[in-house]
C-alpha cells in the first residue's frame, strides 16, 4: 500500500516518463504539502527522536551543542568579534543544537549582544518546535540559505546535508547510467530501473570505474555550499558542517530509508519515509571554494574540544541516572562503533582568521 503522495508520484511517471531519483526524493521529502520534511507530522512529536523516526546527535546529548557553541564563540572572536554577525543553521530539528549552544555561550563577553539568529527550515512543525526553544533570541526563519542578509557568517549544519536530493549512477559495461524512478508492469507500483542512454553526467563522474560501480551526485547541496563559500569569501566566517558520509569522491550508493527507526523501502511509502544519503564531503569543499578543514570524525573532533573533561564537570553535579545517561550519551557520540567515525565534521572558513580548534592534535 502506497501513500497518497506515491499515487501522484505514479500519475506523474505514467504521463511524462521516468523521473529521476533526484525528483524522487525533492518529492518525498519537499512536496510542499505531502512531503516528509512539509507535512504536518502524523507523529505529534514530529520526525525526530524516540518516537519519531530517527535520532540526531544534538538530542542524544546536550554536550554535542555546548561543544559546538564553544567552537563557534571561538570563530566569532577569531574573526575579530564582527556585530553584527549572522548566526544560521540549517535544518535546525528541534532547535536542541542551538538552545544548548546559545545557553553554553551566554558568558562569552559581547558575543550574544552580537548575534542576529537565522533558521533555514522548511518544515513548519520544526518551526514552531524551533520557535518554543529559541523564543529569546527572536529568530528569523527561511526557506532558503540565499536569504540570509549579507554580513560576516557563523554557519551550522547537522544532518542537513544528507537530507539533499541525491542522483544515483550505475555503472555498465557501456558507461555510467542513471537509475530512474518507473512504473512496474501493474502501472502503479514504482520500481527502480536503468536509464537506456548514456548519462550527460558522465564528466562527473570517475571515469576510470569498474562495471557494477555505484555513484551519486547531489547537486543541490554543491549549491548551497558554493553560496555558502561565496559568503564566507566576501564577508568573512566560519560554516561547520556535520553529516555521515565518505572522505573522498568516489563510487558509492548511499542512499537509504528509514521509518521508525528501521530500514525501509526506497520507494514503498513516499512523505512518510525519511531518505538520506552520505555526504561527499570532498565535492562540498571543492564547490565553496573556501578554506577547509577535515572532514574528521566526530569522536576526534568532539574530544579534541574537550566533551570527555564536559562529561567530568556535568558528572560531578549530577544524579546517578543522569551520570548514566552522561555516560551513556558520551559513548554514542564518540565511540568508533557508534557515531564517532561515520559521522565527520568538516569547517569552511575565511582566510583571515586563525585556523579552528578540533581538526589537528595541535588544537
Ligand atoms: C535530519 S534533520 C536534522 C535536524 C537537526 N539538525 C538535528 O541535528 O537534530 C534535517 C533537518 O533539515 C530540515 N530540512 C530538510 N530538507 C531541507 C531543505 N531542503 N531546506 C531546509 N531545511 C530542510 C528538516 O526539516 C530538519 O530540520
Amino acid at each position: 500500500m502506497t501513500t497518497e503522495l506515491g499515487r501522484r508520484i505514479a500519475r506523474r511517471i505514467a504521463l511524462t516518463g521516468p523521473i529521476s531519483l533526484a525528483d524522487f526524493m525533492a518529492e518525498a521529502l519537499g512536496h510542499p504539502t505531502l512531503g516528509y520534511y512539509r507535512r504536518a507530522h502524523a507523529r505529534a512529536g514530529g520526525p525526530l527522536g524516540a518516537g519519531g523516526d530517527f535520532t540526531t546527535a544534538p538530542e542524544i546529548s546536550q554536550m554535542f551543542g555546548e561543544l559546538i557553541g564553544a567552537w563557534l564563540a571561538d570563530r566569532w572572536l577569531a574573526m575579530g568579534s564582527p556585530a553584527p554577525v549572522r548566526l544560521v543553521e540549517l535544518g535546525p530539528g528541534r532547535g536542541t543544537l542551538m538552545a544548548d549552544a546559545l545557553r553554553a555561550t551566554r558568558g562569552v563577553p559581547g558575543f550574544h549582544a552580537a548575534l542576529d539568529l537565522h533558521l533555514v527550515e522548511t518544515s513548519e512543525t520544526l518551526r514552531a518546535q524551533q520557535a518554543e526553544a529559541l523564543a529569546a533570541f527572536t529568530p528569523q526563519w527561511h526557506e532558503r540559505f540565499d536569504a540570509v542578509p549579507a554580513g560576516p557568517l557563523l554557519l551550522v549544519a547537522n544532518e542537513f546535508f544528507d537530507a539533499l536530493p541525491v542522483r544515483q549512477f550505475h555503472r555498465t559495461d557501456s558507461g555510467w547510467r542513471e537509475r530512474m524512478v518507473g512504473l512496474a508492469a501493474d502501472g502503479e507500483t514504482l520500481t527502480l530501473a536503468l536509464a537506456p542512454g548514456a548519462t550527460p553526467f558522465a564528466p562527473f563522474l570517475p571515469a576510470a570505474a569498474a562495471t557494477d560501480a555505484e555513484a551519486e551526485l547531489c547537486e543541490a547541496g554543491r549549491a548551497i555550499a558554493a553560496a555558502i563559500g561565496a559568503r564566507l569569501r566576501r564577508d568573512g566566517g566560519w560554516a561547520l558542517i556535520v553529516d555521515y558520509g565518505y572522505d573522498a569522491s568516489g563510487p558509492a550508493a548511499s542512499l537509504q530509508a528509514v521509518r521508525g527507526h528501521r530500514r525501509a523501502d526506497l520507494l514503498e511509502r513516499p512523505g512518510e519515509t525519511d531518505l538520506s544519503s552520505h555526504v561527499d564531503f570532498a565535492a562540498l569543499a571543492a564547490a565553496a571554494g573556501a578554506r577547509s578543514f577535515g572532514p574528521v570524525g566526530q569522536g576526534a573532533f568532539l574530544a579534541r574540544l574537550g566533551i570527555r573533561q564536559r562529561a567530568e564537570t556535568l558528572k560531578a553535579r549530577a544524579s546517578e541516572a543522569q551520570r548514566h545517561a552522561l555516560d551513556a550519551g558520551l559513548h554514542r557520540l564518540i565511540d568508533p562503533g557508534q557515531m564517532g567515525t561515520l559521522f565527520r565534521v568538516m569547517a569552511v572558513g575565511d582566510d583571515r582568521s586563525a585556523a579552528p580548534p578540533g581538526f589537528s592534535e595541535a588544537t
